[in-house]
């Protein structure tokens, strides 16, 4: 019987969490279950020893945002000052109320103009036409680069681009290639495909080591993946190529072109993830996206390789959960005939409307106008601070853009334990870097963000995390290696 089978489910209700014990059953149950399978089938199935995991889970307690269930990233705890989230802040998303019903008012008098009412029908499976033709001209101006309308698929932002692209064009068993560090959340979204192979590739001053991304891809590409019409790459390389995160950096022009022509010559994907390309500080235009150089008019084009995932969780609100995708016409393709989109009739057919009022009113670009003032002003207030305080045996590289600053202590110490020292001591915290490794790796780093807090509060915390480093290397007796 299963039950046996699976063992005893013992339940237990401690102060609101639930905890049980459950066997960890992998594929093929039901053959374990039938008693069917002889004790070399379920070795070769590495089922031979039935193993027990213990899982809490708690029962819906009142929580009101993502960072609220997790003391590590609870920037609205104010007993703490927590540097680690890259989400806008109350100061900044109070906009979105007067934003959103402006825009509302302005697409519902549009509907009943027209009278027919597709606001509230199923739309069509690469987003509402209008949001795209809005999008495409916002794009263009703001990246000082062509944006096609016909080069859009919208999603719910950029975390659904990505997994849309998992699922839809690259090969089930294929691999993924990511930076040594990167968006760590991206990392658990992998793990969800058992089957893909995540490989990390090396960095040099924090971009990626493009001779070792080389290497790399020689070395997995004549292995066999399952490929057909839908499944066209057998990789994907994903990166964060514009204000990197964990890292801040961009990769040069040159850089770029030496990805675009890899990823030609060797049929791979390469998924930008452009969430933080408009957040810029410098310049009038940002750098260049990654996409721009994969131009149609090359000789060796091949249809697309490059994918630019961008989302207006960074430059609107996360809560809308709208972005796009912008990608040659063979994925445009598949993406527009999977069931996953014609089922639903587009994503967000309705949230899209009011993009594209927020957009047709260019009420969108004044407020990306004030938020890269104010994130540019946080930026200079945390760079400052570090110029000025952080001892000489740290480094850092100062951003252009983007929410992340990411710090380097000395190679022998593990940010962790200072993470939870200068926590405890001095109540400010950030990430340490391991996080955003596939492999545990990058433990001498931090991550700061500048996204929530003002520019006061990050300068003063800043300042106390400087001077805490000082201290605990005094404190665990470290002696700084000066010549890193
Ligand atoms: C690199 C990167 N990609 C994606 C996301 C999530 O984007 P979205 O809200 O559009 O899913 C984040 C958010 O922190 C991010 O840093």
């Amino acid at each position: 019987m299963a039950s046996k089978v699976a063992g005893k489910i013992c339940w237990k209700r401690v102060c609101g969490t639930r905890s049980f014990e459950i066997p960890r059953r992998k594929i093929g149950t039901s053959v374990a279950a039938s008693g069917a399978a002889s004790k070399t089938q379920l070795e070769s199935l590495g089922r031979d020893k039935p193993f027990r995991t213990t899982m809490s889970i708690e029962v819906d307690p009142y929580l009101r945002h993502l960072f609220d269930a997790d003391p590590a990233l609870n920037v609205y705890n104010s007993s703490i000052v927590n540097l680690s989230v890259g989400a806008p802040g109350p100061d900044l998303l109070k906009q979105c109320n007067t934003l959103l019903a402006t825009a509302t008012r302005h697409r519902l008098e549009e509907e009943e103009k027209e009278g027919k009412y597709y606001l509230f029908q199923y739309g069509i499976t690469s987003g509402l036409w209008e949001c795209r033709e809005e999008l495409a001209k916002f794009l263009t101006r703001r990246y000082g680069d062509p944006v096609a309308r016909e080069d859009l698929i919208l999603t719910c932002g950029a975390t659904h681009g990505l997994q849309l692209i998992l699922t839809s064009v690259m090969a089930p068993d294929g691999v993924i290639f990511v930076d040594e560090v990167t968006y760590m959340i991206a990392l658990d979204a992998f793990k969800q495909f058992p089957l893909k192979r995540v490989v990390s590739v090396p960095m040099k001053n924090d971009v990626v080591d493009l001779d070792e991304l080389e290497k790399l891809v020689q070395a997995e590409r004549h292995k066999s993946y399952t490929l057909n019409e839908n499944k066209i790459f057998w990789a994907m390389y994903y990166t964060v190529p514009t204000f990197h995160n964990p890292t801040g950096m961009t990769l040069t022009p040159d850089m770029c072109k030496r990805v675009v022509k890899m990823s030609r010559d060797n049929a791979f994907a390469v998924v930008c993830d452009d969430v933080y390309n408009l957040l810029h500080y410098n310049n009038e235009y940002p750098p260049h996206r990654l996409f721009n150089y994969d131009d149609s008019q090359d000789p060796d084009y091949t249809g697309g390789n490059i994918i630019s995932n961008g989302s207006f969780s960074k430059i609107l609100s996360p809560a809308l959960r709208v972005g796009w995708i912008e990608c040659g016409p063979r994925v445009v393709n598949i993406l527009k005939n999977s069931g996953i989109l014609k089922s639903g009739g587009a994503v967000n057919h309705y949230v899209s409307g009011l993009v594209a009022s927020l957009l047709h009113l260019k009420l969108e670009d004044r407020y990306l106008d004030s938020l890269i003032e104010t994130y540019k002003g946080r930026m200079k207030a945390l760079c400052d601070v570090l110029d000025e305080h952080l001892p000489n045996y740290c480094s850092y590289n100062h951003p252009e853009g983007g929410y992340f600053v990411w710090i380097k202590l000395p190679e022998d110490i593990d940010a962790l334990p200072f993470m939870e020292w200068c926590k405890q001591v001095y109540k400010v915290m950030a990430i340490p870097g391991a996080r955003f490794s596939n492999h545990g790796e990058s433990k001498n780093c931090i991550r700061i963000s500048i996204a929530f807090h003002s520019a006061e509060t990050i300068a003063k915390a800043a300042t106390i995390m400087c001077n805490a480093i000082t201290e605990y290397m005094r404190v665990k007796n470290v002696k700084p290696n000066l010549n890193m």
